[in-house]
C-alpha cells in the first residue's frame, strides 16, 4: 500500500476517537469533504512527448520565499494532539523538506517558539469580534518572524460539525489552543469570528503588519478580483477542507476561474483541498496554482511519524510530482500550463 494512503488508519490507532473524527470530518452532511479528492481526478492530461526531461526542477518561490517543492502545509489546529511538540514538530518537518507552512491562529504554540525553528511560516488569522485580540496576535506573529498573513475569509461563523460521540472540545486537555493569548483574558464573545468583514480588512492587516496578505477561502473569480483590487498579494482557493459551507464547490473546479480572473495582476494563486497525489499537484499547478497546501495528510503524518513523517509526506508527494512531470514531458514548473489538462465532466 502507498504510504500516504496508510496514514489515516495508522493515525486513528493513536488518536483519541474524538480527535480523529475532528481531523477527518467535514461540516453538515459532508458533501464537500467527500468530493474534494475525486474532483482532482476529474482531469485528464494531454502529455508532451520528445521533450528533455532528464532533469526536473521543482523549485519555486512563494510570496518571494524560495522553496524546494511546491507543496506547503495548510493551517490546522490541535497539532499537539498529533504530536506532543505540535506546531514545532510540524514546522521542523516542513523545514527539513525546504518548504513552508501556514500556522493556525488557534495554535497551541507561541509564535516566538515557532519563529525559533527557522522554517518560513505564514500566520493564518481569524479576525475576531474584539479586534484588540486580532491585533495582539498579529503583533506576536510579526515578532515571531511570520512572512505573510493568511486571512481566512470563509468563516463568518463556524461550520456545524455533526458528532456521533463526544465532541473534541469535551475531551482535549486545556492549553492546546490559542497559546498566543493569555488564558482567561477574553470571553467567548470577544473570540467569536467577525461577520462584518469587507475587502478593506486586507489593507488593515497589511498596514498593521507590513506583511503580504493572502485571502484563504476564495472560490470565485469575482471575489478573487475584489481581493486583488484591495491589495491582496495572493489568494488560496479553498473550501476549508469541506468544513465550512457544505456543498461548496470542489477547489479543483473553482481554480481555473480564479486563475483566469487574476491573470496579469501579479496576485499569486494557491489551492488546497483533497490533494493526495503528485498527479493532483501537477493538475493544480497546470490550472494556475503557484503551489498547493495539504491539511489532513500533514496531521496524519505528524501523528504517525512526528516531524520525520511530515518531511516524508512532502518528499513523497514531490517525488510523485516529479515522476508525473517526466511522464507529461515537463521539466520545470513553468511548463505546467492549462493546456496540459482537460476536464472529463464538462
Ligand atoms: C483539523 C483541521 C483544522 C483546521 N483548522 C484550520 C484553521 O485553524 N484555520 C484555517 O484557515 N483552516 C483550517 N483548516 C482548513 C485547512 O487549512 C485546509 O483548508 C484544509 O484542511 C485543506 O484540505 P485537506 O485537509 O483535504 O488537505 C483546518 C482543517 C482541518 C482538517
Amino acid at each position: 500500500m502507498r504510504w500516504i494512503d496508510s496514514l489515516e488508519a495508522a493515525a486513528a490507532e493513536k488518536l483519541p476517537e474524538a480527535v480523529h473524527r475532528y481531523f477527518r470530518q467535514g461540516s453538515a452532511g459532508g458533501i464537500s469533504v467527500a468530493e474534494a479528492t475525486a474532483a482532482w481526478s476529474q482531469y485528464r492530461f494531454r502529455p508532451h512527448v520528445l521533450t528533455d526531461v532528464s532533469t526536473v526542477d521543482l523549485k519555486t518561490t512563494v510570496l518571494g520565499t524560495p522553496v524546494d517543492v511546491p507543496v506547503l502545509v495548510a493551517p490546522t489546529s490541535l497539532q499537539r494532539q498529533a504530536d506532543s511538540d505540535g506546531e514545532l514538530a510540524m514546522a521542523a518537518g516542513v523545514g527539513a523538506a525546504h518548504s513552508a507552512l501556514a500556522v493556525s491562529s488557534n495554535a497551541g504554540t507561541t509564535f516566538a517558539e515557532l519563529g525559533a525553528v527557522g522554517t518560513p511560516w505564514w500566520l493564518q488569522i481569524y479576525v475576531v469580534k474584539n479586534r484588540d485580540i486580532t491585533l495582539k496576535m498579529l503583533d506576536a506573529a510579526v515578532a515571531g518572524g511570520a512572512r505573510a498573513v493568511v486571512l481566512t475569509a470563509d468563516t463568518p461563523v463556524v461550520g456545524r460539525k455533526e458528532n456521533d460521540g463526544p465532541s473534541v472540545w469535551e475531551v482535549i486537555p486545556p492549553g492546546q489552543l490559542l497559546a498566543n493569548l493569555d488564558e482567561g483574558e477574553y470571553g467567548e464573545d470577544d473570540l467569536s469570528k467577525a461577520d462584518d468583514l469587507t475587502p478593506d480588512v486586507i489593507g488593515w492587516l497589511a498596514e498593521r503588519t507590513g506583511l503580504p496578505v493572502l485571502v484563504k477561502g476564495v472560490l470565485r473569480g469575482d471575489d478573487a478580483k475584489r481581493c486583488s483590487d484591495a491589495g491582496a498579494a495572493g489568494v488560496i482557493v479553498s473550501n476549508h477542507g469541506g468544513r465550512q459551507l457544505d456543498g461548496a464547490i470542489p477547489t479543483a473546479q473553482a481554480l481555473p476561474e480564479v486563475a483566469a480572473a487574476l491573470a496579469g495582476t501579479g496576485t499569486e494563486v494557491y489551492v488546497d483541498g483533497g490533494i493526495r497525489r503528485g498527479e493532483h499537484v501537477m493538475t493544480a499547478l497546470a490550472l494556475g496554482a503557484r503551489a498547493v497546501l495539504v491539511g489532513r495528510p500533514a496531521l496524519w503524518a505528524l501523528t504517525v511519524g512526528g516531524s520525520a513523517g511530515v518531511t516524508r509526506l512532502l518528499t513523497d508527494l514531490s517525488e510523485e510530482l516529479e515522476h508525473a512531470m517526466r511522464l507529461a514531458g515537463a521539466s520545470a514548473l513553468d511548463d505546467l500550463t492549462p493546456d496540459l489538462c482537460v476536464s472529463i465532466d464538462r
